[in-house]
């Protein structure tokens, strides 16, 4: 599904027509507030695609201020006389489009922005937004914080639903994936840390490092990060020669050390299994305990709050394929994300001669998740497919009854066709974006077998499956 598509009203053919005929200049309409997502019905925009992010940030932990330029390459999807970028807090103290002077006014968490000239359909345009102010968290509607979260003198940016606007402007919808430069100065003694790798890092006077991070593969907004701290870092390869940047808070490398160390072996794991890892580099964030609520897949470089443990390594890691190179069509979506991340942890423990994903499977239906991180979660609260708002996006349904759909995909097809899907779905699907439907319709047609049965009662049907 493209939520794109769905956003566009269909309207001024007529208007292209005529304008076309006298030479007057292209008229635009305004872009749309909103791609109409389900759960986040203002996140993202309509009227255009970025194709690049580049950020130029500059933060200071003694007084929690940040500074950013924003330059967002887009391709106009329309004629357009005014767009919008979701962006939240902070002060923008100036827009330009294609560089000249722009207008701007804002409500809510939507920065709406009138170019000094219509742009036309299929123009690339640059849009530079200054900013500045003391970025604050963002509280998702299921109580989360995401947006820009300090611990002592660390601090990060996290996205997952709808934090990235609070750190900087975008279109944030993970349909609209782009590649993004992102340039951090701090104070000497700090890191800065960002998704991808780092092109460079020089000292730039006045007590300051600046440091260059680029990521060549489309990212969806929410998968972006920076991390300033006095981390420890330590670098190295994959066996097969994957870059491997690790951020470590001093107080929790003690901590993070054994479960860090198996980094290497779960990038090739998951690429035995999924196929090839999907990213120029893979590494880890380690952020102090209790920064976050949760861990975060942020693109290439997953955010922990505190030592993670082996097994959410292996869930952060498993989202670079799912949820990060396939990302949902919409918020919805989630369980894409979510039982696949989950049922990556069934088969690594099954792979290495732990607890099967049977039995895990029938654990679960018996009503005991001691096996598992889920214990004591009610995972068939409501259907994987179709949570019942936004503030449920992240509950145990969408987790373990999603990776219960897995294998009850398993259970009908077997292994070979079941893990040729696996691939298949990371494979035809490779940085870009997929929706449930797309995910049934692949499935049956790649492994042959009818799978309404399982769509109905696991995916999609109210109440607690028994089998
Ligand atoms: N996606 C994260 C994971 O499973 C979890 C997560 C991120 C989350 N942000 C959240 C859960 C906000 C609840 C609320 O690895
Ligand atoms: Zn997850």
């Amino acid at each position: 599904m493209e939520l794109k598509r769905l956003a566009v009203p269909a309207v001024t053919a007529l208007l292209v027509l005529t304008t076309g005929c006298t030479g007057a200049t292209v008229q635009g309409r305004p872009g749309a507030s909103g791609l109409r997502d389900p759960f986040f019905p203002r996140a993202g925009n309509g009227g255009y695609q970025v194709e690049h992010y580049a950020l130029d940030l500059a933060y200071d932990p003694a007084d929690g201020r940040l500074r950013g330029t924003a330059v967002i390459t887009a391709r106009a999807e329309q004629g357009l006389s005014s767009f919008n970028l979701d962006f939240s807090g902070l002060k923008v103290e100036g827009v330009d489009v294609q560089g000249a002077r722009a207008r701007y006014n804002r409500t809510g968490s939507e920065l709406t922005v009138r170019p000094a000239r219509d742009l036309k359909k299929g123009e690339v345009f640059r849009t530079t937004v200054d900013y500045a102010g003391r970025p604050k968290p963002v509280v998702d509607p299921d109580g989360s914080e995401e947006g820009w979260i300090t611990t002592g003198d660390a601090a990060v940016g996290v996205g997952e639903p709808v934090g990235s606007m609070g750190w900087f402007p975008g279109n944030h919808h993970p349909s609209d994936k782009a590649t993004y430069d992102v340039t951090v100065t701090v104070p000497d003694g700090y890191e800065a840390v960002s998704n991808g790798e780092l092109r460079s890092r020089r000292a730039v006077g006045e007590g300051r490092t600046e440091f260059a991070w680029h990521s060549p593969e489309p990212m969806a907004g929410y998968l972006a990060t920076v991390a300033v701290g006095k981390f420890k870092v330590s670098t190295g390869r994959t066996p097969s020669g994957v870059a491997v940047y690790n951020a470590v808070a001093p107080g929790e490398a003690a901590g993070s050390a054994a479960a860090l160390a198996r980094l290497p072996e779960i990038v090739e794991w998951g690429s035995a299994r999924f196929g090839p890892y999907p990213f120029g580099s893979a590494g880890s964030i380690v952020m102090p305990a209790q920064t976050l609520g949760y861990a975060l897949e942020t693109q290439t470089k997953p955010v922990y709050s505190g030592a993670p443990d082996e097994e959410l390594v292996l869930h952060e890691v498993a989202h670079q394929w799912f949820g990060n190179s396939v990302s949902p069509a919409s918020w919805k979506d989630m369980w894409l994300n979510e039982g696949f991340a989950t049922y990556a942890e069934w088969l690594w423990s099954e792979d290495r001669g732990g607890v099967s994903a049977q039995r895990r499977f029938e654990a679960f239906l018996a009503g005991d998740t001691g096996v598992d991180r889920g214990a004591g979660e009610d995972w068939g609260a409501f259907p994987p497919a179709a949570p019942p708002d936004a503030a449920h996006i992240s509950d145990a349904p969408v987790y373990y009854r999603g990776a219960m759909v897995l294998h009850r995909i398993r259970q009908e097809v077997g292994d070979g066709a079941f893990f040729a899907l696996l691939r298949g779905w990371a494979a035809d699907h490779r940085h870009g974006n997929a929706s449930t439907a797309d995910f049934t319709a692949y499935a049956q047609r790649l492994t042959g077998h009818d799978l309404k049965k399982v769509w109905d009662v696991w995916l999609y049907g109210a109440g607690r499956p028994k089998g």
